[in-house]
Order: C-alpha cells, then sequence, then structure tokens
C-alpha cells in the first residue's frame, strides 16, 4: 500500500499505460483527483471509467499551445492541481545504421521537449501560489550512455540535468521538484525489449515508490535499488574500465 497521498489534485501526463497509468490508478484509490491526459482518449476514458477520481484530459504533449490550454481547463474544471507529474516518454532503440536526425527529434519532443511544455504551462500559476510540486520521469539511462540509447539516453540525461538546475530556484520560490529514475519496468514501452531485462520490476511497484517518494518531496526517485547502485557506481568508473565492462556485459 503507498504512502498517503498529500495533494488533493494531481495531473499526470502519460496516464493511459505504464507508470503514469498505475500512479493515477493508485492515488484514485487514496480519494486524489488526478486528472490523466495522454493521446488515447479512448485508453484514459478506459481507465476513468474503471477508477472513479480519474478524469481524462487526452493531450499531445509535443504541443505547446494545446498544453498550455489543456492544463488552464483542469484548474477551471477541478480546482488548483497541487501535484504535476509528466510520465509521457517514448523509446526505440538506435543503431548507428539508422543515425537520422529526425529520429532525434521525434525522441526529444516528446521525452525532453514535453515536460518543458508542461513547465512552461504550469510554472507561471505554481509560482504565483509560491506553491505545488512538479516531478517528472527520466530514467537510470541518464546516468551514462548506453549502446543503442543514443536518442532516449541524452534526452533523458538533459531531463536530470534540468531538474537539477531548476531545483534550488524554484524550491526557494515555494515549489518542490523532483526527478524519477526507473531502472526496467514492465510497461508496454518495455515489451518490445528482446534481451533479458536485469531487475525488471512490476508497474505496481514503480509506481508505489514513486508516489511514496514524491509524498516525501524527494528529489531524485529511482528504483531498484540494487541496480541504481550498480550503475551509480558505474557512473564513477574511469572511460576505459566503463567500456570494458559495455562490451562485455551490454554489447555480448
Ligand atoms: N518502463 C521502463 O522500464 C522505464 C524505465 C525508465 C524510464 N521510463 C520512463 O517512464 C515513463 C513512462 O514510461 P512507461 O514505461 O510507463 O511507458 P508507456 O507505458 O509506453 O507509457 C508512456 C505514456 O506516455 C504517453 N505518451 C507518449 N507519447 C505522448 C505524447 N506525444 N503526448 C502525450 N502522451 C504521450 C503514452 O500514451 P499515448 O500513447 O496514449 O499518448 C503513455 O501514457 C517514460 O518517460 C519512460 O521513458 C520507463
Amino acid at each position: 500500500m503507498a504512502a498517503r497521498a498529500p495533494w488533493q489534485r494531481v495531473w499526470i501526463v502519460g496516464a493511459s499505460t505504464g507508470i503514469g497509468a498505475e500512479v493515477a490508478r493508485q492515488l484514485a484509490q487514496q480519494g486524489v483527483i488526478v486528472a490523466a491526459s495522454a493521446r488515447s482518449a479512448e485508453k484514459l476514458e478506459a481507465h476513468a471509467a474503471r477508477n472513479p477520481g480519474i478524469r481524462p484530459y487526452p493531450l499531445d504533449v509535443t504541443n505547446e499551445a494545446a498544453v498550455a490550454s489543456c492544463f488552464a481547463r483542469i484548474e477551471a474544471d477541478l480546482g488548483a492541481i497541487g501535484l504535476v507529474l509528466v510520465a509521457s516518454g517514448a523509446y526505440a532503440p538506435l543503431s548507428v545504421d539508422e543515425f537520422k536526425a529526425e529520429n532525434f527529434r521525434a525522441t526529444y519532443g516528446v521525452n525532453y521537449m514535453g515536460v518543458i511544455h508542461v513547465l512552461a504551462a504550469v510554472l507561471p500559476t505554481l509560482l504565483n501560489r509560491r506553491k505545488g510540486h512538479v516531478a517528472w520521469i527520466a530514467s537510470v539511462s541518464g546516468y551514462r550512455g548506453l549502446p543503442k540509447a543514443a536518442a532516449y539516453g541524452p534526452a533523458k540525461a538533459a531531463l536530470i540535468n534540468l531538474a537539477e538546475s531548476l531545483k534550488p530556484e524554484l524550491q526557494a520560490r515555494g515549489i518542490d521538484v523532483s526527478v524519477i529514475n526507473p531502472g526496467f519496468v514492465r510497461t508496454p514501452m518495455t515489451a518490445v525489449n528482446d534481451f533479458d531485462m536485469p531487475f525488471l520490476m512490476e508497474p505496481e511497484d514503480a509506481a508505489r515508490l514513486t508516489i511514496e517518494g514524491l509524498a516525501a518531496r524527494k528529489f531524485e526517485i529511482a528504483y531498484p535499488r540494487r541496480f541504481v547502485a550498480i550503475l551509480k557506481f558505474a557512473r564513477l568508473l574511469p572511460y576505459r574500465l566503463y567500456f570494458r565492462l559495455i562490451r562485455k556485459f551490454v554489447m555480448k
């Protein structure tokens, strides 16, 4: 059972499937009103039908104007939002044979600019209120460069850096910032992976840890603990050793 949620109203972008959908479900179970966004209106409506408390607000996060008007509509309908969580994202492995700028634009558009669009929409209101919590899902793949993640990994690294950059100023203005760095979680996104995913987690556990970390107002929420410890250690290794380990364990 997740920690008791300290928010009355939450907006989750990327709430139709995977981690975002499960966070929405668990929060709704605790009596939180959840504005749930993603592109798929049907999935959001089905989600809402199963979970009173979830309200669908379909949205493409790559459309800046649509994000701004969606947030205005949500607050007009439901009242002040206490937590904004961006869980939208897209992953496609990228080999050097498919090195096209378009692949990078698409990945950055959803994963990085999606978060920027949400922040641009919500920050003026939260800054006025001197209150609120903004959070987004990056990834442990943002810790260091990994094979086949040339488009996805740098976008996630940028999201971690973005959180580090914004936290001191926003905290001083009364707004909490959290970045969530999951390892492998069983969701539609990872269903395409054709390799054994180490320390694979279930979305229910990922969502519970996410809610607990957010409720405790942690800056970084990273899981599963052992995988995160290994990857944080790998971050400290000199390049020669790091690349040797990547060749041996990742590219084998
Ligand atoms: N699963 C993992 O192992 C893992 C590990 C590390 C980090 N992450 C990150 O965790 C987050 C959630 O991923 P997940 O595994 O739960 O994947 P998922 O099940 O594929 O969920 C992705 C969500 O993003 C939404 N989305 C995608 N493009 C969108 C767009 N343009 N506008 C609005 N919503 C959009 C999807 O809904 P629609 O398709 O309906 O729009 C869906 O709700 C992502 O940021 C992902 O990079 C996942």
